[in-house]
This record gives structure tokens, sequence and C-alpha cells, in this order.
């Protein structure tokens, strides 16, 4: 069968993106479980049966494709050119992380494990990965910041619904960075009996594979949506994607990625964090160090002696010091551009959305608008722009009414 073409595949040298970025940095114990985690998805990926199993949940139980929707109003009031979203919020559970969510249980199921642990910042991964588990007969832990459970109320309470155990991480900023390191401490005494799924394009290559692969369904989709509506892939078109680990963006560029950057623009946009703070969640933007995070060397927010530096951002799910190492590459080779917008301005983008179309991204892909609704009038009607809205904005209503004085989709 023909193997899926997939930047991940393309650019991984040993484990090292460009011979640069990545790598397996963990400890001697998890050599064997991530060894046979990537035997077992090599063999899987290349399986008809799983392929089949795969598309039957996305269509069946995710909901692909997810609408490619034309943003009529919003392109009329700011003019230029013309806003197009991926709403991929409309698939079960409401965000992209139902997909690595999913393909993480079913590769469970396949190695026998009982158990499923995942991290989670905006609590849309845990949320995705208790449904999944709950789904595939899996019994599932969730690792999440104490910071984060107090602002994602919603996701949380799903979670829950869905019998999913969560443990609050009360160390370091108590955000998704410190959930990753607790989840991936505790598989390490666990994974015997426990998978883990990462929730993003992070940690040692298998797990960035496997979420790179689940998500770049999105673009599968969009790339046969674009054909359709225009009848060819435009000659100035920008992909415009909210990154955090960075997931989303991946899987919303895949089909996309060997274009020629004149003709499809990829963007990527950080979390600027508050407009008069020194703090973000930018590192790319912000030319920080490499150093290695979670397993993984990449572009990291980091003091002078390497410690991680600390990070502030209105979305939990961008709140993250580290960046997948393939992002890290993307910039480095000037294929992806990368930006940050700050609180404010998502705030302001939310508003404008949510009040001229019938979507109500969340605070996450709301960096993203906030970019395409910068860029827009600077440029001329034939241009394309496709902003992934990745997420709903429910689970952010607490924090958009404390900062807005009132929350309405
Ligand atoms: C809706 C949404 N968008 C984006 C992100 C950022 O993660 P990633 O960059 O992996 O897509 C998150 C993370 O939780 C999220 O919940």
């Amino acid at each position: 069968m023909k193997k899926s073409k997939l930047i991940i595949d393309k650019h991984d040298k040993n484990f090292f993106y460009g011979g640069k970025f990545g790598g397996n940095f963990i400890p001697e114990t998890l050599k064997k479980p991530i060894d046979d985690l990537t035997v077992l998805f090599e063999k899987l990926r290349n399986n008809r049966n799983f392929i089949e199993q795969r598309d039957y949940y996305f269509k069946n139980y995710i909901g692909s494709p997810t609408p490619f929707i034309y943003l009529r109003n919003l392109s009329k009031f700011i003019g230029g050119a013309k806003i197009y979203a991926k709403v991929v919020s409309e698939a079960n559970g409401g965000a992209h992380k139902i997909y690595n969510a999913t393909v993480h249980c079913l590769i469970a199921k396949k190695s026998g494990k009982k158990y499923i642990v995942g991290d989670t910042g905006a609590g849309y991964a845990g949320k995705m990965l208790s449904m999944a588990a709950k789904k595939f007969g899996l019994k599932c832990k969730i690792f999440m910041g104490a910071k984060d459970i107090k602002r994602q109320k919603p996701n949380v309470k799903a979670m829950r619904e869905n019998g999913a155990e969560i443990i609050p991480v009360t160390t370091g900023s108590q955000t998704l960075v410190d959930a990753v390191s607790e989840c991936m401490r505790y598989w390490v005494s666990n994974c015997d009996s426990t998978a883990m799924c990462v929730g993003s394009t992070v940690g040692p290559n298998i797990f960035i594979k496997i979420c790179a692969w689940s998500t770049s369904q999105i673009s599968r989709e969009l790339i046969l949506q674009i054909k359709s509506e225009f009848g060819k892939i435009p000659k100035k078109l920008k992909l415009i994607n909210c990154v955090g680990g960075g997931s989303s963006a991946l899987g919303f560029w895949n089909e996309f990625i060997n274009y020629d950057k004149n003709q499809i623009e990829l963007i990527g946009v950080e979390a600027g964090g508050p407009r008069n703070s020194k703090l973000h969640a930018a590192p790319l933007t912000n030319n920080s160090k490499i150093g290695i995070l979670h397993g993984a060397k990449q572009y990291v927010i980091q003091d002078k002696e390497g410690q991680i530096g600390k990070t502030e951002s209105i979305s939990a799910g961008l709140d993250y010091p580290g960046i997948s190492p393939i992002h890290c590459y993307l910039k480095d080779i000037k294929r992806a551009r990368y930006t940050a917008i700050s609180d404010e301005d998502a705030l302001e983008a939310f508003k404008l959305v949510s009040s001229l179309e019938k979507i109500s991204p969340s605070l996450e892909p709301s960096h993203a608008f906030a970019e395409a609704i910068k860029i827009a009038p600077k440029l001329k009607k034939d241009n394309i722009l496709i902003v992934n809205s990745c997420g709903d904005s429910l689970k952010d209503k607490d924090i958009i009414k404390k900062r807005l004085g009132h929350y309405s989709r």
C-alpha cells in the first residue's frame, strides 16, 4: 500500500527534523516501551484493516469531513482578502484533539493495554481522550495543571462525566508544561499496563508522529474542499493556524507543505501574552534558544541557565514554553512564517468573528483570526485566507465573560 506522505516522514532524519530538532531524550526505562510503540505504529499505519478502521471512526465517530465555509460578513467588514474557515470545532467534542485521542485509543487496544493516560492544557486533549477511552473501553487518567483546571471548567466537567480521573498538577506554573511532565513521569512507572497519549506534536519522536499522522486528516479534507470550491488550488493562498504544541497547524498544513511558498503561505500564530507584558508563550516569534523539553530538542523559552522560562497567555491551549520540533524546522527553512498575537487582540477577534458569523472560535483559534483580520485589508481580493477554527469558545466562557463583561456565541 502507498505510504501517506507526511511532513513527519519527509524530514525525519533518524528522529531529528532537519537533523537538528526532535530526538528521543528519554530515561532508559522508556526505551523499550517507546521502541515497542514505534514498531507497532509503523506496522499499523501500513495495515489496510487499521486504515479502514481509522477512516471508519473518523467519519462515523468524529464526523469528518468538518465544514469549510466562506466568512462573507467578516470578509465584507474587513475588506481586502477573502476569509474562509475550516470549522474543525464541528468535530465530535469540539476540537481537533479528537483525531489524536481516537488513534491513540485504537493503538492502545491493539497493544492490549487496559489503561490510558494523557496530558491537557485547554482541557480539549483531556476531554477527547476521556471520550475516546470511554468509547473503546479503556480506563483513563488525565494530568492537568491546577491553574488550567480553574480556567477551563466546562472541559473539566466533561472529562469527569466521561469517567476520567483528573490528576491536578500543582508543581511549577501549574499549566500544560507541568501536566506533560507529570504525565510522562507517571508513564515511566506504569508503562507495562498503561498507554500514554501526548496531546500535541511534542514529546519523544513517536508521539509527534502519531499526533501529526492523526491530525493530517484535516488537510486531506481541506484540499478536496478547496478544489471543489475554487475548481483548483488558488494562486494566492494563506493558511493561518494558531500554534501551541503545533498539532492543529501540522494537520492543517500537511497536504500543502510541498507547494511553493509564494503560492501557499503557511502562517503560524503563537500566543503573544498580555499586551504590556514581557511574558508570552511564543518561542518562535521571540527567537528563543534551542533546549530540550519533554524528550525533544526544540526552540524553548528558557532562562540563562537553560531552565524552562515562565509563560503567560489568556489561552490555556497555547500556554506552552516549547513548540513541536517540526515547526522549529519549518521556521528554519523558512517554509512557514510565525508571528504572535496579544491576549487583547485575540479577544477582539473572538468578539468580531462571533458577532458577524455563525461560528464561535475558542481563544486559541481567535489568535489565528486576529492575524487574518490584521493582514486581510492589506491584500487584494484575489487572495484567499483560510483560518483553522479548531476549537469552540464554550470552554472559555468564564474567561471571556470576565474580560468582556458578557459571553455570547
Ligand atoms: C482548540 C485548541 N486549539 C489549539 C490548541 C493548541 O495546541 P496545538 O498547537 O497542538 O494544536 C489547543 C490546545 O489545547 C486547543 O485546545
